[in-house]
């Protein structure tokens, strides 16, 4: 190993929004050979940028990057409010649309949200599910699950879910139906906050090559 004092830690999420983050930062030159959410090998460095890269799971990100274990990574902003982690929110990347929402089963609506007031919704986001309802006085009960949440009301679990939507489809071929919106996001780069003030220079300039592509595109 080297010493790795004076190399940039990123961490990147597997799944969706992996592709998109290892692009973006290949486009201010920060390539890394074999760099892959598929491969087995989970640090993947770029000796001749200082950098390297850890492949995360997704709602890990912001826990590496609030320890120090990341000094940077790309997150959604749904994951990194539930994850309530002490980071600083440095730029927002613009891919990865999506919003969080209420549904339900198409068939069993009910007239008013607050007719919905303690029952159980199935999520993977019960901090921001609470923060939601409890702007309403709504008391509910939170059943945290971790993938395929759109089982919840089907099977009987919960009568509602909290959870995002991209295009809809996974709530269409489930027959539920969106009630209400509770928050937009996108993906985020976020940084640790010792390393944002001891690595200022390196982080800064990656902040401002970000800022040019994402204009770039924006204009394209
Ligand atoms: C997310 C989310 C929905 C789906 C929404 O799941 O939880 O299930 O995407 O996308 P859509 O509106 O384009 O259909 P993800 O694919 O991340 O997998 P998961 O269910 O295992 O969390």
């Amino acid at each position: 190993m080297q010493p790795t004092e004076d190399y940039l830690t990123v961490a990147l999420p597997k799944g969706k929004l992996f592709g998109l983050a290892a692009d973006l930062f290949a486009q201010i030159g920060y390539t890394a050979e074999g760099l892959s959410d598929k491969s087995r090998k989970l640090i993947i460095s770029n000796d001749a940028k200082r950098i390297r890269f850890i492949v995360a799971k997704t709602a890990d990100v912001p826990t590496y990057v609030e320890y120090g274990a990341a000094d940077l990574g790309v997150i959604g902003k749904d994951v990194l409010v539930e994850s309530r982690k002490d980071v600083y929110e440095l730029l927002d990347l613009g891919f990865g649309k999506c919003h969080v929402m209420m549904a339900v089963p198409r068939t069993q609506k009910r007239a008013r949200l607050a007719d919905y007031a303690h029952t159980r919704v199935a999520t993977k986001f019960p901090h921001i599910a609470e923060q939601f309802f409890s702007q309403y006085g709504m008391q509910m009960e939170y059943i945290k699950m971790n993938g395929s949440i759109e089982l919840g009301p089907i099977v009987g679990l919960s009568e509602s879910i909290v959870d995002i939507v991209e295009t809809g489809t996974t709530l269409r071929e489930n027959n539920l139906e969106e009630i209400a919106y509770i928050m937009d996001a996108t993906a985020r780069l976020i940084a640790n906050r010792v390393s944002f003030k001891l690595k200022f220079d390196r982080i800064n300039t990656m902040v401002q090559d970000l800022r040019q592509v994402l204009a770039a595109q924006a204009n394209a």
